[in-house]
């Protein structure tokens, strides 16, 4: 077994209950754990030495919400929304028209650059999405695919009604054969809750037909206006409801009575140029809220995690460190995930370090990539 003393770190941050930031700090990896971490003064020895070089080291950020699997892009949509068009659920169509077209070649190459691109900016696990696909076999192939890139799939089959079809006989078909072929590569079941998507009588049924083939639920929903999703989430106990732009005190009074953590996607409010999420009211009623990319082509072109970060603490009313536990610790409690997004003995070793004495750079450095390493 080798050993490796991160060393000469300016600021370590673990999440740990007691001592969850630490100046001058080390930390040893051992086996792909963390094996021990304190003042640098007193690490012990190890066989490799990375060198933080004065650095701030915080867990690997944990992108709980992503739509990797797409050909494609609609930045002719962004285009238009910034000449003060709004967003339109409907352009989902036009990105599963692309995807069905697209080879498997072509969508794993393009998901995995999309990996690779988070990666680089800090994010070492992430949830992937399918939902650009739509009939079983396309929505299968997605699921799929995803599979090769993270054990966090998410089977989508339920993002709109596809074109020419039936909603009625849409919904059979996701509950059914749908489920069926994708239900053996994902781990959770999704359903777009949203005027322009699925009402929550029909996000129900598609959720509790997840849950009973042992899928874990999560809901998008909020995104565009206040609906039942948010409740329907909680009731069914999702591991999480994502957007929550628009809430009502009684959703945040619901969420926060709840296991049920809301994530909040700073990148659609940027792209669509909707109204911020109020974090603040959130974290203050008690709620546990994670940050993620929702990168997808329509709503949230970017894996960018720092990026994300900055605009929550920017408009949104987080402070620098809640925005980062809402990315790292946030995003594993909305994958119920206790392995990944803190850097207690025993967590998996998934670190990044960063070219900047402290996390707070993540949102003073807006745009600068101050990943130096990630591990
Ligand atoms: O999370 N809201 C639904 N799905 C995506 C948008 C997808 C698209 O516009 O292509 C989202 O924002
Ligand atoms: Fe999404």
């Amino acid at each position: 077994m080798t050993t490796t003393l991160i060393d000469n770190i300016g600021l370590l941050v673990t999440h740990d209950d007691e001592r969850e930031q630490l100046a001058d700090a080390a930390l040893v990896v051992a086996d792909g754990e963390v094996a021990w971490w304190g003042e640098a003064a007193s690490a012990p020895a190890a066989d490799e030495r990375i060198d933080a070089r004065g650095g701030c080291v915080i867990p690997g950020f944990v992108d709980s919400h992503s739509h990797l699997v797409f050909a494609g892009d609609r930045a002719d949509e962004f285009e238009a929304r910034m000449r003060g068009d709004r967003y339109e659920a409907g352009g989902i169509r036009r990105t599963v028209r692309l995807t069905r077209a697209a080879s498997d070649d072509e969508l794993l190459d393009r998901a995995s650059r999309l990996v690779a691109e988070a990666r680089a900016q800090g994010t070492t696990t992430i949830e992937i999405k399918s939902g650009y696909g739509l009939s079983v076999e396309d929505e299968e192939r997605s699921v799929r695919l995803a599979a090769t890139l993270t054990p966090e799939v998410t089977f989508l089959g339920a993002h709109v009604v596809p074109e020419g079809v039936d909603r009625d006989d849409y919904v059979d078909l996701v509950c059914g054969p749908m489920l069926d072929a994708c239900a053996p590569h994902s781990r959770w079941i999704d359903v777009f809750c949203e005027s322009g998507a699925f009402t929550a009588d029909e996000a129900r049924r598609i959720l509790e037909a997840g849950l009973a083939r042992g899928l874990g639920a999560r809901v998008h929903a909020g995104q565009l206006g206040e609906s039942g999703g948010v409740r329907l989430a909680i009731e069914l106990g999702a591991a999480s409801v994502d957007h929550c732009t628009f809430l009502s005190d009684a959703d945040i009074e619901a969420l926060a009575a709840s296991t049920t953590v809301a994530t909040l996607l700073p990148g659609v409010e940027f792209s669509t140029r909707q109204p911020w999420p109020d974090a603040r009211r959130l974290i203050d009623a008690g709620t546990t809220v994670a940050i993620a990319s929702d990168c997808n082509p329509g709503s949230s072109y970017t894996t960018s995690m720092p990026f994300c970060i900055a605009l929550a603490v920017r408009d949104m009313g987080m402070t620098p460190y809640e925005a980062l536990w809402s990315a790292t610790a946030g995003g594993a409690r909305a994958l119920r995930r206790d392995d990944v997004g803190h850097l207690r003995v025993g967590a998996r070793a998934d670190i990044t370090i960063l070219d900047a004495p402290s996390y707070v750079h993540l949102a003073y450095r807006p745009g600068v990539p101050l990943v130096a390493r990630v591990l």
